[in-house]
């Protein structure tokens, strides 16, 4: 009597051999393997030539300490924001004039008649809030977190200069619509300037371009925004993150207490 044997169910899909086809056996096999294999050339040949996936690792690929949460996501909050006003900014400067009489009807085109240019202006204009909130947030928290102790002083330093610029950033660019309150109120704010001691004069002096605020007042600011803040804070944010790699980050202070602790009973 003939014997039926029921076929044996293939192996679930979990369970299958996961192993890779050694690379160059028979040539990738589809499109997508080939465009991946493709991509790890171009990075192998440019890692053999550069090294830098090396660094990239000692960047990216850090220990954190025990209890990092999510205000330690504050830092790189403001670095987004940072990198959303420049990427939204040189939109802007496609259609932005600096000349005291065509600014004010440019920044109106952009808002009026430029594709998606109200958005873009919105996003920069707000944008610019968010990223004073962050940084002042950012700071608050390493401030309470005792960041700002040995060995991150300089760091700190560094971010006191970031957070000096960013407001530069704010009082510059508020000039640049050049309507009726943009124009008061920088004249308020430089007046203020003037008022500071030693370098107070000098600064407001620098500020307008001259004795009186006049035609280059606005194309200084423009500059000034544009150029010179926004490429010492690139700058500076690269020191600053070097160190917070190199230095890695601080534990909450109830993590440290704990730790502490322990280390005392351990020793008696
Ligand atoms: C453009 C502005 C800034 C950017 C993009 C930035 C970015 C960052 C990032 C990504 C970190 C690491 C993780 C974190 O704690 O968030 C960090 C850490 C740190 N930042 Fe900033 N930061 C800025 C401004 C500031 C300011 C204004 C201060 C203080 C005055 C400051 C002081 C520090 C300190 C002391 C650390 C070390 C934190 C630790 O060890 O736990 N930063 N920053």
């Amino acid at each position: 009597m003939p014997r039926f044997r029921l076929p044996t169910p293939s192996r679930p899909a979990a369970l299958q051999s996961k192993a890779k086809r050694p690379a160059g056996a028979n040539g990738p096999s589809g499109p997508v393997e080939t465009a991946a294999e493709g991509g790890i050339h171009v990075v192998d040949w440019l890692d053999e030539r550069t090294s830098l996936s090396g660094g990239l690792r000692w960047m990216m690929f850090r220990k954190v300490p025990k209890g990092t949460n999510w205000f330690y996501t504050l830092g790189s909050a403001t670095m987004f924001a940072f990198l959303s006003q420049a990427v939204t900014g040189i939109f802007l400067a496609m259609y932005y004039d600096p000349s005291p009489t065509r600014a004010y009807e440019s920044v109106r085109y952009i808002v009026n008649d430029a594709f998606l240019g109200e958005f873009v202006r919105g996003m920069h204009r707000w944008g610019s809030s968010v990223m004073v909130i962050l940084i002042c947030l950012h700071m608050a928290r390493t401030f309470f977190f005792g960041a700002y102790k040995y060995p991150r002083e300089l760091n700190w330093v560094i971010g006191v200069a970031l957070l000096i610029l960013t407001f530069a950033m704010s009082f510059t660019g508020y000039l640049l619509p050049f309507d009726q309150r943009s124009y008061w109120a920088t004249i308020v704010g430089v007046n203020i300037n003037g008022t500071g001691p030693l370098v107070g004069p000098y600064l407001s002096d620098f500020l307008r371009a001259g004795p009186e605020f006049g035609a280059t007042t606005l194309s200084r600011f423009y500059a000034i925004h544009m150029m010179l803040v926004p490429g010492l804070i690139a700058a500076l944010m690269g020191a600053h993150l070097y160190l917070v790699a190199k230095l890695g980050t601080t534990a909450p202070p109830w993590m440290r207490a704990e730790r502490e602790k322990s280390l005392i009973e351990d020793e008696v």
